[in-house]
C-alpha cells in the first residue's frame, strides 16, 4: 500500500514536471484590447475541449479554431454539434457588438466568445493564442501538461477600419508560401489590409494573360552574383548590358493570386494590389516599349536605383488601352474595392523632351507636368471607377489636381494626407519618419547595415494617426494606418522578419487601440512574450529598443561616457574590462570619464535577465590625444566643426543617422602633420574614416606615415599599398590599421589618397570622392 502511495507521487511528480505553477502570468496582448478584466484561475485546454456554435455564419470558424488551437498548444481540439456545459469554446453572434468587436470571456469552466461578425470572433481567437503560456510557443510543446487559459473578460474594437502592412515584392521577390506567412503573422495582429507591392522598376509580379511579355521579360532582371545580395550598392548597379541574362525574379501566376487572395479572406484581410504608374515602371518599358515616350525597345528592367527613364507616356492613347487591359485582370483577380496606382517619385524629364507630350498638354490646356500627371491618374481613376472600385495613390497624386474619388496613401509625412483630408478626401496614413520599417531601429553601431535612416521603435509606436491639424469631421477621413516595407535591402525572409518586428506589432497598436490606452513604457513591456514566443518560433527580430545607446565625448584627453536607452528606466548594467555584463555588474547611473583605453559594454537587465544584446565599443585614449596638428591640405569648410584638433580631440565620428558628427572633411588628399610633446614609439596608426556612400564619402585609397625625430627629416615609416574601395554601400565606420615599428618620434605626417574618381558600379560613380576622417589613433 505505502509502495503505491509512494509510486503515485513519483507518477504524480513526473506527470506534472514542466506544468506551469498555479499563478497566471500578467495579462500581455497586443494590440491592447479596450477592455481587459482578469479573474482568478484557469481554464484548460485538453483533448476533451470541444469548440461549438449554434450559429451557422461562424461555423466556418470551428475548423480554424481546432486547427490554431492545435498549432500554438500542440492539443487537437474537438468540434461539438451540441451545446456544452463545461470544456468549451462557444462562439455566439450577437448584432448589439460592432462588426470587428468582440467580447472573451475566459472561466474556469468554458470560453464564451460574443462577436459582431466572423471577424470579430477570428480577432477573439488572436487574442485567446496571446493567453496561452509562451512555454508552449516552440515545436517542442510541454508534455503532459494541459494548457492553462488565466480566466479574464475582454471586450475589445479596433480604432481604425484601415490596419496595413506592406510588402515591396519587386526589389526582391518572395514566393507564395512566403506571403501565406506575412497573412499568418498579419492575422495575429489583427492587420486586415495587406498591400502587395506588384510592379516596380525592378521587377513586375503578376500574370496578365493579356500582356504575357509583362512575366516573361518584366519579371526578370540581371542578377549580380558577385555583389552581396544584403548590403551591395542597390542604388549604383550598373545596368543590363547587351547579351546578360536576367536570371533574378519571379512572379505570381493568377491560380497562385487567388489562393492567396482565399487564404487571407479566411483572415479577414483584404489584399490591396498596387501598380506603380506612371513612375516607377522601368519593368513595363522593358517589356512594352509601346508606352513609353519614344516607343524604342532600350529599356531595360532596372537592377537597381530609380532610374531618370521611367515613367509612361501620358499622351499616347495606347497607354490607356494597355493600362485598361492590365487592370481589368488585376482588378478581376482581387476583390477589394480599392486598387492602388503608385503615382509617386515620377521623374517626368522625359515628359518634358518629349514633342508629343508638349503638344498635348498644350491642347490639353495643362500648365506643366504636374497637371500632365494628374491627367494621367485622373484617366486611370475613369477605367477604376467603370469597374465600381477605387483608386488610391501616394501623396503626389494631389500634385496637379487630384482625382476627383481618390483616397492618398499619405509617406512624405502628414502633409499629404492633410490636405487630402481637408478637401474632403479617404486618406491612409504611412509617413516615412515612423511607418517604413526598412530604416534603421537603433543606434547605428549596433544596428546590420540595413535602410539609411532612423525609424524608431518609439518613433513608430508614439506616432499620432490623426494629425493635430485637422477638426473632428475631417478627421474622419482618416482611414486608418499602416507599416510599409520597402525591400531594396531585403533579400530574405529573416531580413523582412528582422525589419518588420517589432514595429509591426507598434502599428498594429496605433491601428486599433484608442490612443488614451496607449503607452510606450507599458508596451515594450508587453511586447516582451511576444518577442520569446518569436524566438521559440525561430523568427528573427530586432531587440535594438532593449539595446544600450553608447555615447561619447572627448574632455581634456579623458572621454565622457553617456549610457542611455529608448527606455524610460531602464536598469543599465556595465563592464570595462570586457567581459559580458551581469545583472550584479556597475549599475549605470550618471556620465563617467574614462582616463585610458577601454572596452564599454553594456546591457539592460530586467528581473535579473538581460533584455537586449550587449553593445561594445572600444574607446582608446591613444598617444596622439590633444596633440596639435598642421593641415598641410586645408580641410573642408562643410565638416569642420572641430577645428584644429578635430582629428586627435578624442571625439570620435559618430554614425549618427540624424547626421554624422565630429568628421572632419577634406575635399582634397588628407596631409596632416601630428606633433608631439614628447617622442614616443608608435606601434600602430588607426584611421578612422566614415564611408557614406549615398553622399560620395568614401575611405582612403592609400594611407602613406612618415615618422620625424626632429620635425625636418621624414621617413616613411608605414604604407598600407592600395585600399581597394568595396561596393557595398551603407554608412560606416571604417577603421584601416598600419603597422609600423617607429621610434622616437615627434612628428607624424600622415597621407591618404581619397577615390577620385568613384568607380563603376558604386553609389555616385564617376564623381570625385569626399574623405572624412576622424580620428587618426596613435598606439
Ligand atoms: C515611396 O516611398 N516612394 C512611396
Amino acid at each position: 500500500m505505502r509502495f503505491q502511495v509512494v509510486l503515485l507521487i513519483i507518477i504524480a511528480l513526473v506527470f506534472f514536471q514542466g506544468c506551469k505553477p498555479e499563478k497566471a502570468d500578467p495579462i500581455k496582448i497586443i494590440p491592447q484590447p479596450t477592455e481587459v478584466v482578469p479573474g482568478t484561475g484557469f481554464f484548460e485546454v485538453n483533448s476533451a475541449t470541444n469548440v461549438y456554435t449554434g450559429f451557422s455564419e461562424l461555423s466556418v470558424l470551428n475548423e480554424t479554431f481546432q486547427e490554431e488551437i492545435k498549432n500554438e498548444t500542440g492539443i487537437e481540439i474537438g468540434i461539438s454539434k451540441i451545446p456544452l456545459n463545461r470544456n468549451g469554446i462557444e462562439l455566439i453572434l450577437e448584432d448589439s457588438i460592432a462588426s470587428e468587436a468582440y467580447v472573451l470571456e475566459v472561466n474556469p469552466e468554458q470560453i464564451i466568445i460574443k462577436a459582431g461578425s466572423p471577424a470579430g470572433a477570428f480577432y477573439a481567437l488572436q487574442t485567446l493564442k496571446q493567453l496561452i503560456p509562451v512555454e508552449f510557443a516552440g515545436s517542442d510543446k510541454p508534455k503532459n501538461c494541459n494548457c492553462k487559459i488565466p480566466t479574464v473578460r475582454i471586450a475589445d474594437q479596433p480604432t481604425f477600419a484601415w490596419r496595413g502592412y506592406m510588402l515591396d515584392v519587386s526589389r526582391h521577390f518572395f514566393g507564395k508560401e512566403k506571403i501565406k506567412e506575412v497573412l499568418d503573422f498579419m492575422a495575429m495582429l489583427k492587420l486586415n489590409r495587406f498591400h502587395w507591392h506588384l510592379a516596380d522598376d525592378q521587377g513586375w509580379r503578376v500574370e496578365i494573360k493579356k500582356y504575357p511579355k509583362l512575366t516573361s521579360v518584366g519579371a526578370w532582371r540581371v542578377d549580380y552574383v558577385n555583389y552581396d545580395e544584403t548590403v551591395s550598392n542597390w542604388w549604383g548597379r550598373p545596368v543590363q548590358k547587351e547579351g546578360e541574362k536576367a536570371t533574378y525574379g519571379g512572379f505570381y501566376t493568377q491560380e497562385d493570386i487567388k489562393e492567396l487572395v482565399a487564404y487571407a479572406k479566411e483572415r479577414y484581410i483584404e489584399i490591396l494590389p498596387e501598380i506603380d504608374v506612371p513612375g516607377h515602371s522601368m519593368e513595363i518599358l522593358a517589356s512594352y516599349p509601346e508606352v513609353s515616350c519614344d516607343g524604342q525597345p532600350r529599356y531595360k528592367v532596372a537592377t537597381g536605383g530609380v532610374s531618370r527613364d521611367n515613367a509612361l507616356c501620358p499622351s499616347n492613347e495606347f497607354t490607356y488601352t494597355f493600362l485598361e487591359g492590365v487592370l481589368d485582370e488585376v482588378m478581376d483577380l482581387f476583390p477589394f474595392e480599392y486598387i492602388h496606382i503608385g503615382g509617386d517619385e515620377c521623374n517626368k524629364e522625359g515628359w518634358k523632351n518629349h514633342q508629343a507630350c508638349q503638344l498635348f498638354m498644350k491642347k490639353n490646356g495643362l500648365k506643366d507636368e504636374h497637371e500632365l500627371q494628374s491627367y494621367f491618374i485622373k484617366r486611370v481613376e475613369k477605367i477604376v471607377n467603370n469597374r465600381g472600385k477605387n483608386l488610391i495613390g501616394w501623396d503626389e497624386i494631389l500634385e496637379g489636381g487630384l482625382a476627383p474619388n481618390a483616397t492618398v496613401m499619405s509617406w512624405r509625412g502628414q502633409r499629404g494626407g492633410i490636405a487630402a483630408a481637408k478637401s474632403g478626401h479617404r486618406v491612409i496614413m504611412s509617413p516615412s519618419y515612423a511607418n517604413y520599417l526598412d530604416l534603421k531601429q537603433g543606434q547605428s553601431d549596433f544596428e546590420p547595415n540595413l535602410g539609411y535612416s532612423l525609424a524608431l521603435l518609439s518613433t513608430c509606436y508614439n506616432y499620432s494617426v490623426i494629425p493635430k491639424e485637422l477638426t473632428g469631421e475631417e478627421a474622419k477621413f482618416i482611414m486608418g494606418t499602416q507599416g510599409n516595407l520597402w525591400t531594396e535591402s531585403i533579400s530574405d525572409w529573416g531580413k523582412l522578419t528582422y525589419m518588420t518586428f517589432p514595429r509591426l506589432f507598434a502599428v498594429a497598436e496605433n491601428g486599433w487601440t484608442p490612443e488614451y490606452l496607449q503607452d510606450f513604457d507599458d508596451f515594450v513591456e508587453r511586447l516582451r512574450p511576444h518577442l520569446a514566443r518569436m524566438k521559440a518560433k525561430k523568427v528573427r527580430y530586432a531587440k535594438s529598443v532593449y539595446n544600450v545607446w553608447v555615447h561619447q565625448k572627448g574632455v581634456d584627453n579623458t572621454i565622457e561616457i553617456t549610457l542611455d536607452s529608448e527606455l524610460s528606466n531602464p536598469d543599465i548594467r556595465y563592464t570595462l574590462d570586457g567581459s559580458t555584463p551581469k545583472a550584479n555588474s556597475s549599475k549605470y547611473t550618471a556620465p563617467f570619464v574614462l582616463t585610458s583605453s577601454h572596452t564599454i559594454k553594456a546591457a539592460i537587465f530586467k528581473d535579473g535577465k538581460m533584455s537586449g544584446d550587449v553593445s561594445s565599443v572600444w574607446y582608446p585614449i591613444h598617444k596622439a590625444a590633444g596633440a596639435r596638428v598642421i593641415y598641410h591640405m586645408p580641410f573642408s569648410p562643410k565638416d569642420s566643426a572641430g577645428g584644429q584638433y578635430a582629428l586627435t580631440d578624442l571625439n570620435y565620428g559618430q554614425l549618427d543617422v540624424q547626421g554624422d558628427h565630429n568628421w572632419q572633411g577634406f575635399e582634397n588628399d588628407l596631409d596632416v602633420e601630428i606633433v608631439f610633446d614628447q617622442p614616443i614609439d608608435i606601434q600602430t596608426v588607426r584611421i578612422i574614416s566614415l564611408k557614406k556612400t549615398i553622399r560620395g564619402t568614401y575611405p582612403p585609397t592609400q594611407i602613406e606615415l612618415f615618422g620625424s625625430k626632429d620635425g625636418v627629416e621624414f621617413t616613411k615609416i608605414g604604407d598600407s599599398g592600395f585600399l581597394e574601395t568595396s561596393q557595398v554601400q551603407g554608412r560606416n565606420r571604417i577603421s584601416s590599421d598600419l603597422a609600423c615599428e617607429a621610434t622616437g618620434i615627434r612628428n607624424l605626417r600622415v597621407k591618404a589618397k581619397k577615390v577620385d574618381p568613384i568607380p563603376e558600379g558604386h553609389h555616385q560613380a564617376g564623381k570625385k570622392g569626399y574623405l572624412k576622417i576622424d580620428e587618426i589613433i596613435v598606439l
